[in-house]
């Protein structure tokens, strides 16, 4: 790391991430490392200008207070003490320093150089790649989701051809996703990109199962089953590139922190499949990770990509799927993006999505009875997808939306849209 450094040691306070975050809008580079590093393993991480100590809520573990190697007070190190010893008192204590605190502390106290930016950080991870590869190849799922994408263009930096992509196409994509990471990463950015087409094998797969949780795991299941496949066919691969975030890290727990989810990964692969793994994201937040794929040239409609889950349309087309009623979400989805493009919504509103409910009801359309499938429009604004609210959609944009969905999509006769916050609905429908 070429960049000027500020490590901040996790004494058990729940705000390290935002402290390191507001670090690096200083355009100073800061990491989070454990309470118990050792004086030697700082001096590997290169060009550390100084330590926050940052303790908090869950300082004390099993009934001690966790400290830092006494050790670490003689290396020299500027050092600030952020401590709420009197954490366990009612009142919230200002977790993270004032701002004019840390900048004295970074820039008069350490002598940091502002130099943290993507440019850079691009260039050392690209040095970082090389080394840690060598000659060798790259194995990676590339979803087009905003992580696989920012990790492939990353990697086609620094190793080119000797990255290997796999794309599977699962027919559970949104409209025009596959062609889009097939233009993107085989035409403009000359990947190899193996590009698998698996729709019949997972539409076959799932016939008739309606229940979410099963469709959930034929999905899942199904998708490594295919990746190994392609991984088996392969020769010469030692290492698997993987789009793991600053984030996941932090969410799999820390010595004092619990774990809030387990840190996810391809998992799954047979024991027999190993790899190392290059994960050079894997100090970024999610905005960071937006603005690394943007200054390596990826397109912003990838870049901002809104959140879609992994077994995609899938769970948008509910209960047993049929082909209809997939190309029914898939054709409304296309519309309620496009008109929420068109009035400025897509930068505005965190998730939105259209759902098919797999029942009919009865309509006219060209003067005769018609029974026909409806799509329900979801529109939702969150923090941390734990809890959100509603949108509310302006009612002549939701009215073009409908008017569209009634005239383009086949099989519809009715639109609506769904009111419910989360509790006590969730985001999606299963
Ligand atoms: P729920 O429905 O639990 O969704 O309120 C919360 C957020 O998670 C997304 N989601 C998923 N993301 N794989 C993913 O990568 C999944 O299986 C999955 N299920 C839900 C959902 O779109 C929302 O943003």
């Amino acid at each position: 790391m070429k960049q000027d450094m500020i490590v901040i040691l996790d004494l058990g306070s729940t705000e390290n991430a935002q402290l390191a975050r507001q670090i690096r809008e200083l355009r100073v580079y800061s990491e989070i490392h454990p309470h118990d590093i050792t004086p030697k393993e700082l001096e590997k991480l290169q060009n550390v200008k100084g330590i926050i100590l940052n303790g908090g809520e869950n300082r004390i573990v099993d009934g001690v207070a966790v400290e830092i190697d006494p050790a670490l007070y003689h290396c020299g190190y500027p050092m600030l003490a952020i401590d709420h010893p009197t954490a366990k008192c009612e009142a919230k204590l200002p977790a993270l320093p004032d701002i004019a605190l840390l900048k004295e502390f970074v820039f008069d106290t350490c002598q940091a150089q502002a130099n943290w930016n993507m440019k850079n950080f691009i260039e050392d991870q690209v040095e970082r790649i090389r080394q840690q590869v060598g000659d060798k190849k790259v194995l990676l799922a590339l979803s087009g989701g905003v992580d696989s994408s920012v990790v492939a263009a990353l990697l086609i930096k620094a190793i080119g051809k000797q990255l290997v992509c796999v794309h599977v196409n699962h027919g559970l994509m949104r409209k025009n996703e596959s062609e889009s990471v097939v233009e993107v990463f085989q035409n403009q950015l000359k990947a190899n990109l193996i590009y698998v087409d698996a729709v019949e094998r997972f539409l076959g797969k799932l016939e008739g199962v309606a229940d979410p949780e099963q469709k959930r795991k034929i999905i899942g299941g199904e998708f490594i089953r295919v990746f190994e496949e392609e991984a088996r066919k392969l020769e010469g691969i030692d290492f698997l590139g993987q789009g793991t975030i600053y984030p996941d890290i932090i969410e799999s727990g820390t010595k004092t922190a619990k774990m809030v989810k387990s840190h996810h990964n391809v998992g799954g692969l047979p024991e027999d499949l190993k790899f190392e793994l290059v994960e050079p994201l894997k100090q970024l937040f999610k905005d960071e990770v937006r603005a690394c794929g943007l200054e390596l040239g990826l397109p912003s409609t990838m870049v901002y990509r809104q959140p879609f889950p992994g077994p995609g349309l899938g769970v948008r087309c509910l209960g047993a799927i049929t082909r209809d009623r997939l190309e029914a979400v898939r054709e409304a989805d296309a519309i309620l993006r496009e008109e929420f493009e068109k009035a400025g919504l897509d930068k505005k509103v965190w998730q939105y999505f259209a759902v098919v409910p797999d029942f009919k009801s009865v309509g006219v359309k060209n003067n005769a009875r018609c029974f026909d499938y409806m799509v329900i429009i979801r529109a939702i604004n969150t923090v941390d997808a734990m809890s959100a609210t509603i949108e509310r959609v302006d009612w002549d944009v939701l009215g073009r939306i409908t008017d569209r969905i009634l005239t383009e999509v086949d099989h519809v006769n009715r639109v609506c849209y769904d009111m419910s916050p989360k509790p006590p609905a969730t985001i999606e429908f299963e």
